[in-house]
C-alpha cells in the first residue's frame, strides 16, 4: 500500500492527528523495507512542499509534523509498546501493561498506535461517510475491506483487497486462481504466522473477525497461507516455531525458554528421533506459555504447534512410530544445533 499510494496513509495520519489534537506523528517502518522507506520519505517531502503537513497547514493554524523512523528489523517491534521503546532509541522490548499507550505512550505522552491499513481507510471514510464504509463487508463489527496477502500453493499469490466476509473458498478460488496443481488443499493459515491452522473443512468460513475467531483462529495481519496435500504439517509447524524462537525478544522466561524447548522437541520429532511422550511435552510446554507472558507473542508462538497437534496428530505419531521401528527413539538425547539468537 505504501509503495503504490503513500499519500493515502499520510492523509489518514493527518486526519488522526487532527482528531486527537496531536502535533507529531511517526511512521515506524521495519529496517528491511528500504524501498518502502524511500517512497514514504519522498511522499513526506511532496506533502511538506504542498503545505499539507508542517506548521500552519494550509493557513488553518493546525501544526502536524511527521517523521519516518526506520527500525533495525525485528518482528517484536510490531507490538505497539516494543515499537514505542524502539522509537525512543531503546531495544525493542514490550512494556508491561497497564499503563497503556493511550495514557502513557511515546516519551510517556498519550499516544495512538495504528497500522497503515487502518489509517489509509480514513480519507475514504471522511470523504464518503461512515455509512458508506459500514455498508461494505460483514456487519456489525467487520465492516469495510481488508487486504489479504495470499501465498503458498496457489496459482496467483498476491495482495487482494476484498470486502470483509467473503469466504476462504472465494478468496482462494476466485481471486488467487485456485490451487497451483491438481493436489487438494490441505491447510490454511488464516492470519499470519501466529494464527492457528485451518483445514479444508474451514473453506466456507467467512473472512471476518468474528467468524474466524468462532472457528478457533484469528484474522490477524491478513496473511493467508495455503498448503496442498503432501505438505508435512509437522515440518510446517517446526518452521514457524523456529521463526518464533528466533524472534522472541527474551524478556520473559516462559516465552524465551519455552520457544527454545518447543523447537528442540519438534526438531527431534522431525529428525525421526522422537518418542510418544514428546507429544505430551509439547502440549505441556504450550500450556506453560499461554497467558503467562508480557505480550501476546507467547500466545501467538504456540498456535502452530497446538493447532497442528489438534488437526494432524496422526502425522506426529507416524514420525514417532518410524523412529521407534528403526530403534532410533531410544537413542540418547539427540543434540540439535540451535540458531544463534540475535
Ligand atoms: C508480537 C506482535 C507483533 C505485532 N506486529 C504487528 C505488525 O507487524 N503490524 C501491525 O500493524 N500490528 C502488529 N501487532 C499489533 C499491534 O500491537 C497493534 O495492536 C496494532 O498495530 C494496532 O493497529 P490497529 O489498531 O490499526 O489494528 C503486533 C502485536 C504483537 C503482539
Ligand atoms: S512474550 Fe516473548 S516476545 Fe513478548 S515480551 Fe515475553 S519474551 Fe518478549
Amino acid at each position: 500500500m505504501i509503495d503504490r499510494d503513500p499519500h493515502q496513509m499520510l492523509e489518514g495520519m493527518a486526519i488522526a492527528c487532527y482528531a486527537i489534537g496531536a502535533e507529531t506523528a511517526y511512521i515506524y517502518i521495519r529496517g528491511e523495507f528500504a524501498l518502502g522507506a524511500r517512497i514514504v520519505e519522498q511522499a513526506l517531502g511532496e506533502a511538506r512542499a504542498k503545505g499539507y503537513i508542517g506548521r500552519n497547514i494550509l493557513g488553518t493554524g493546525v501544526n502536524i509534523e511527521m517523521w519516518l523512523h526506520r527500525g533495525a528489523g525485528a518482528y517484536i517491534c510490531g507490538e505497539e509498546t516494543a515499537l514505542l521503546e524502539s522509537l525512543e532509541g531503546k531495544r525493542g522490548l514490550p512494556r508491561v501493561k497497564p499503563p497503556f499507550p493511550a495514557t502513557h505512550g511515546l516519551y510517556n505522552k498519550p499516544t495512538v498506535v495504528n497500522n497503515v491499513e487502518t489509517l489509509a481507510n480514513l480519507p475514504h471514510i471522511i470523504n464518503r461517510g461512515a455509512e458508506w464504509f459500514a455498508s461494505i463487508g460483514s456487519p456489525p463489527k467487520s465492516t469495510g475491506t481488508r487486504i489479504f496477502c495470499v501465498s503458498g500453493h496457489i496459482k496467483r499469490p498476491g495482495n487482494y483487497e476484498v470486502p470483509m466476509g467473503i469466504t476462504f473458498r472465494e478468496l482462494i478460488d476466485e481471486h488467487a486462481g485456485g490451487m497451483r496443481s491438481d493436489k487438494k488443499l490441505k491447510a490454511i493459515i488464516p492470519g499470519g504466522a501466529s494464527a492457528a491452522f485451518f483445514t479444508d473443512r474451514h473453506l466456507d468460513v467467512k473472512l471476518d473477525f468474528e467468524s474466524v475467531a468462532q472457528a478457533g483462529s484469528m484474522l490477524g495481519s491478513g496473511g493467508v497461507t495455503v498448503m496442498e496435500e503432501g505438505t508435512s504439517m509437522v515440518w510446517a509447524a517446526l518452521r514457524l516455531m523456529e521463526f518464533f524462537y528466533h524472534e522472541s525478544c527474551g524478556k520473559c522466561t516462559p516465552c524465551r525458554e519455552g520457544t527454545s524447548w518447543l523447537v528442540q522437541t519438534m526438531r527431534r520429532i522431525v529428525a525421526k528421533r522422537g518418542r510418544m511422550e514428546d507429544l505430551e511435552t509439547l502440549t505441556d510446554l504450550c500450556q506453560n506459555i499461554a497467558g503467562r507472558t508480557v505480550c501476546a507473542f507467547g500466545d501467538a508462538a504456540i498456535a502452530p504447534v497446538l493447532s497442528t497437534l489438534q488437526h494432524w496428530r496422526d502425522e506426529y505419531e507416524e514420525l514417532i512410530r518410524e523412529a521407534e521401528a528403526a530403534g532410533l527413539a531410544d537413542l540418547p538425547e539427540l543434540i540439535l544445533p540451535m540458531a544463534v539468537r540475535h
